[in-house]
């Protein structure tokens, strides 16, 4: 009885929150997003509002006789699916099941994988964080969100901004490397060009800042392992790029797999609410990893799923991906007191809120347009184009580059004809037949002037050498040979950590033999990390990290070959000489003594570091001026320096500005980046370039509580090797 009388309840209650013409106020699209999720929260039973707080996987496969079972499959009114197909037609049956057959007709979010493209594939995230162009990272994302959009997608998991300074780990292919402040701005422009203004938009999607939070510090390097945090280490390295996106507006934040010093993330209340949500104020959702909330049993924090569920839930985690401990189990947890149904009431309320802002109640449904006006458009792949021409890092040269006069060209590697593994990790819908081959874009840049001569030498691993001679002789009979190496797509990403950073002996074998051929030998990488180059850089005349670029990684490549494209990118992960010395990255705090505790047997600096990457201009620094030396807290101050492109090559210089503070009450790194600037400095010409020094944003620190501290003293604001000493009173 009491079942029965319930709905009818709750329809009478109904009936009185409609507007006067009859339709619920959550129905009309002129009512305030508050009002009209007020309303609905009122009109949902409790069983419907715990269906909005899961997401479940839809789409794995899409061929046609298991779309049925898999609408069937999944409940009416869930709350979100991750969508792993592209197919329109799929994705509107499901939508239709919930709009048009549940009581409330509310819509599903579909969710995705967006990472570094829908279907456009463009360079991966630690490659975009080598443009030092957020602006035009953020255009990628906007191509992203309008692929995404018109698929049927309304959500993307990305941005990643998980600093990471261990490249055994995979997923350091996926973040924008080792920097707070490079995370921090990337993920911004991310956010922006995922979501624009208006979320209401046909093209704009959605965005989420993961994996919150201290991912990137998993024990060795290795997935999914506890990571120990320093409380002073958490918020100024890790934390920095998540308050950075909150601020710029991001709707939905993904808690880590990482257990945080004896709390796992997904179930830490301490991030997930005392400083997600009251102190920085973040109104959307947090949605749990990948069966993360069940994790907790395995991570020794629950007993079992149902205190997996009430532990994840109480912490802040709002909605619970694929492992279904919600749905399974809130009925008991609220019957006994461990839940509150208002605090459902707020979760659920955050994804309410974002439904209605995406207008999937008045569109719920993707019209199907032609693939050619939806994806892979010639503006799409262009701009895909250019963050790959300028995220690809030129680490030596001794001349060699550009080419020039050179007839035979030996292609030589197991890259250089490679389409699939150009697009690297989280490749959502790109496609091997997408993207351009290294090889394909030489025949563009070359075909004209230049025989090419291939040979695959040998494969990524294993110990063929069968390959070697035909490799020989097409380097015998060549000017010049490229030899195009790197990593399989599957070698980074998630769950793919590796104990070295070096390639592949095979690999190494080939550049040796064909070193022995006295040709100039340019390596060509493509790589998911910062790779272990100490063998190679030896035999090597010049090398161009083209990391994974994508569909348009091909022309980008061949333009820097030939000189059509000057590079411009700039490493934002410090790459070593030994796997052995990582974690090694630029801003560690100082040692107590600086000159000794070295290796013995290598030398202490790295091989390329953070900001590291030649041009083929060749810029002149002026010295810094700063307009004040003393300086107060409350008073902004710039600092000037010029930069003289002294060659005949127009060129995009990237200048970093550096802040040191030689003595704190808490020890800063050595130096920490405050602010970048792209620009193009034409041949012969000078370009002067500012920072504007806000004290209380660029000078202060936070302590182990998240406290910001300005303290009076010396600070030192730097660029390249030269730097000036400001002293705030
Ligand atoms: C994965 C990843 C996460 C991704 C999610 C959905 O395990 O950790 O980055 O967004 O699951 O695919």
């Amino acid at each position: 009885m009491k079942r029965i009388l319930l709905p009818l309840f709750v329809t009478v209650l109904c009936v009185s929150c409609a507007g006067d013409e009859g339709i619920p106020v959550y129905r009309q699209p002129e009512r305030s997003v508050d009002e009209r999720v007020e309303d609905l929260l009122r009109r949902m039973t409790f069983e419907e509002k715990v269906l909005q707080l899961n997401q479940y996987i839809v789409g794995l496969n899409t061929n046609v006789n298991n779309i049925g079972k898999q609408i069937e499959e999944v409940p009416g009114g869930i709350g979100s699916v991750i969508y792993f197909s592209d197919n329109v037609t799929l994705r509107n049956e499901l939508q239709r099941k919930a709009v048009e057959q549940t009581r409330l007709g509310i819509p599903v979010l579909f969710g995705f994988d967006v990472i570094h493209g829908f279907r456009t594939i463009y360079p991966i995230p630690l490659a975009q964080g080598c443009s030092w162009n957020p602006a035009l990272v953020g255009e990628l994302c906007a191509v992203a969100a309008r692929e995404a959009r018109l698929s049927g997608t309304d959500w993307t998991f990305s941005p990643m901004i998980d600093v990471s300074r261990d490249a055994r780990w995979g997923r350091v292919a996926e973040c924008y490397g080792e920097d707070p402040y490079c995370n921090a701005v990337m993920g911004v422009a991310s956010v922006r060009g995922y979501q624009g203004d208006d979320l209401y938009l046909t093209d704009r999607v959605a965005a989420c800042a993961k994996h919150y939070v201290g991912y990137g510090m998993s024990q060795g390097g290795r997935d999914y392992t506890a990571t120990d945090i320093s409380m002073q280490l958490m918020w100024d390295t890790y934390l920095p790029p998540y308050k950075a996106c909150v601020e710029a507006g991001v709707e939905t934040v993904m808690s880590a797999f990482n257990d945080i010093n004896g709390v796992p993330a997904t179930a830490n209340s301490y991030f997930l609410t005392e400083i997600l949500k009251q102190r920085w104020g973040h109104r959307g959702f947090v949605v749990s990893d990948w069966n993360a909330v069940e994790q907790l049993v395995a991570q020794g924090h629950a007993r079992d799923r149902k205190e997996a569920a009430w532990r994840a839930f109480t912490a802040g985690v709002e909605m619970d991906m694929k492992d279904d401990c919600y749905r399974s189990f809130f009925p008991e947890l609220l019957a006994e007191g461990k839940i509150s149904e208002k605090a459902v009431d707020d979760a659920v309320a955050r994804i309410l809120r974002l439904k209605f802002r995406l207008g999937l109640f008045e569109r719920p449904y993707t019209d199907s347009l032609p693939e050619t006006e939806r994806i892979l458009t010639p503006e799409a792949r262009q701009a895909a184009e250019r963050l790959a021409e300028e995220s690809m890092v030129l680490l030596k040269n001794n001349g060699i580059l550009p080419l020039s006069g050179v007839r035979d060209i030996a292609v030589i590697g197991p890259m250089a004809r490679e389409r699939y593994h150009l697009l690297g990790s989280w490749r959502c819908h790109g496609r091997a037949e997408d993207a351009q081959s290294l090889y394909e874009g030489l025949q563009q840049e070359f075909g004209g002037s230049a025989s090419l001569h291939y040979a695959a030498g040998c494969d990524f691993d294993g110990a063929d050498r069968s390959g070697f001679s035909l490799a020989r002789r097409v380097a015998l009979q060549s000017d010049v040979v490229l030899l195009c190496l790197g990593e399989r797509a599957e070698w980074s990403g998630e769950n793919a950590s590796r104990s070295t950073l070096a390639l592949p002996a095979i690999q190494q074998e080939l550049a040796e033999e064909l070193a022995r051929c006295g040709k100039p030998l340019i390596v060509v990488l493509s790589n998911g990390r910062p790779l272990d180059l100490s063998r190679l850089e030896p035999l090597a005349d010049a090398m161009l990290e083209i990391w994974q670029p994508g569909v348009s990684g091909g022309s980008p490549m061949a333009g820097i070959l030939s000189g059509r494209v000057n590079p411009s990118g700039r490493l934002c992960m410090t790459f070593p000489r030994s796997t052995g010395q990582v974690p090694i990255f630029y801003n560690s705090r100082p040692s107590a003594r600086p000159d000794q505790g070295h290796y013995q047997d290598i030398d202490e600096s790295p091989l390329y570091e953070f900001g590291h990457g030649l041009s083929y201009s060749h810029f002149v620094y002026g010295e810094l001026e700063s307009e004040a030396e003393e300086i107060t807290s409350d008073k902004l101050f710039t600092v000037k320096i010029s930069v003289t492109n002294v060659s005949d090559v127009d060129g995009y210089e990237t200048v970093h500005w550096f802040v040191s503070d030689p003595c704190c009450s808490i020890t800063r790194p050595v130096k920490e980046l405050k602010h970048f600037e792209k620009r193009l400095v034409r041949a012969g010409e000078t370009e002067t370039f500012a920072f504007t020094i806000v004290p209380a944003r660029d000078l202060a620190y936070v302590d182990a509580a998240g406290n910001p501290l300005l303290e009076a003293g010396e600070f030192r604001i730097g660029v390249k090797d030269r730097s000036l000493c400001v002293h705030l009173k």
